[in-house]
């Protein structure tokens, strides 16, 4: 049985199902009625992804098993394996894991238990991908011909990868904006300035300088002008453009401080969703893995 590590194992139509059952859980307040132990296992820093797994899980009446990795036997030199297999041998039914390697998913491949990857190194942050993928949806009702622009640090960042292939997939028109070094040569996709993006992007997702991921340092002090979204070229967005952001937000380095709550502005909606999203990701492999069904899913 896989493992959710990536929006590609999807079908389009498991992608349009799971928009439509984080809609759902929007609008009902559904529950599992079994009950499952999931686990929480953050080894990264986290605000938004940990919270809304946590709330979405409890939504859904599951339990929640919180882990602090600062606290934990890490500190006595246990690995990552030992660690997973541990919540695997007490009862856990499902775990949620965030790690800053690319590679992690690697040695948890023997796991029986289902993993949702809530964000692996500059690989992938599927989850965060379907949030988005629910924000852009509910604004436009399709991807068909959307043309969206990703503009940021692309080299490091893990929300480029997982969804510039999946809006191409879908059928919007996908381009990338970035400042010298920050450009992604594995992602073939047109790299355009944010000058000629703001004229013509339905979408403009704004990434933050990952600067926790750098070997060299660089000087922000110009970016915002150079390269990121300021209030002059928020003006020019076309009327019914958007603007997402995964955040956090380095306010008044990638985009203006001001921008963050304006009138185009989804990134509260974004994290909003994740909590729906996430209701329904957990769902769909909870019974992918056979431990529920959907007559264990009630109103
Ligand atoms: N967007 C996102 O993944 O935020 P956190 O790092 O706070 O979880």
């Amino acid at each position: 049985m896989e493992h959710f590590i990536s929006i590609d194992q999807l079908s389009k139509q498991e992608i349009f199902q799971l928009l439509e059952d984080a809609q759902m859980y929007q609008m009902k307040k559904m529950q599992i009625s079994k009950q499952l132990f999931v686990a929480n296992l953050f080894f990264e820093p986290s605000t938004r992804t940990k919270m809304s797994f946590t709330v979405a899980e409890r939504r859904l009446g599951l339990e929640v098993l919180d882990f602090h990795a600062e606290a934990s036997s890490l500190a006595k030199g246990e690995t990552l394996y030992d660690t997973v297999k541990t919540f695997e041998s007490i009862g856990a039914n499902a775990l949620v894991i965030r790690h800053e390697a690319d590679q992690w998913i690697e040695e948890l491949e023997h796991i029986t238990i289902p993993i949702i990857n809530a964000g692996a190194g500059t690989r992938e942050h599927p989850t965060q991908g379907m949030l988005d993928l629910l924000t852009i949806y509910q604004e436009f009702n399709t991807f068909e011909n959307l043309n969206i622009v990703i503009v940021g640090d692309i080299k490091h960042s893990r929300v480029a990868n997982s969804n510039a292939h999946t809006l191409q997939r879908l059928g919007a028109n996908v381009y990338l904006s970035a400042a010298p070094g920050y450009e992604d040569e594995s992602l073939p996709f047109p790299y355009i300035t944010i000058d000629e993006a703001v004229e013509f992007c339905h979408v403009v997702m704004m990434l933050r300088i990952q600067h926790e991921r750098h070997v060299e340092k660089h000087d922000t002090k110009q970016y915002l002008e150079q390269f990121g979204l300021t209030k002059e070229r928020e003006q020019r967005m076309l009327s019914k453009a958007i603007i997402l952001h995964p955040a956090p937000v380095n306010r008044g380095v990638e985009m203006d401080s001001d921008l963050v709550e304006c009138s185009r502005s989804r990134i509260f909606k974004q994290m909003n969703n994740g909590v729906f999203m996430r209701m329904a990701i957990l769902t769909h492999v909870l019974q992918k893995w056979g431990i529920i069904n959907e007559n264990l899913v009630k109103e």
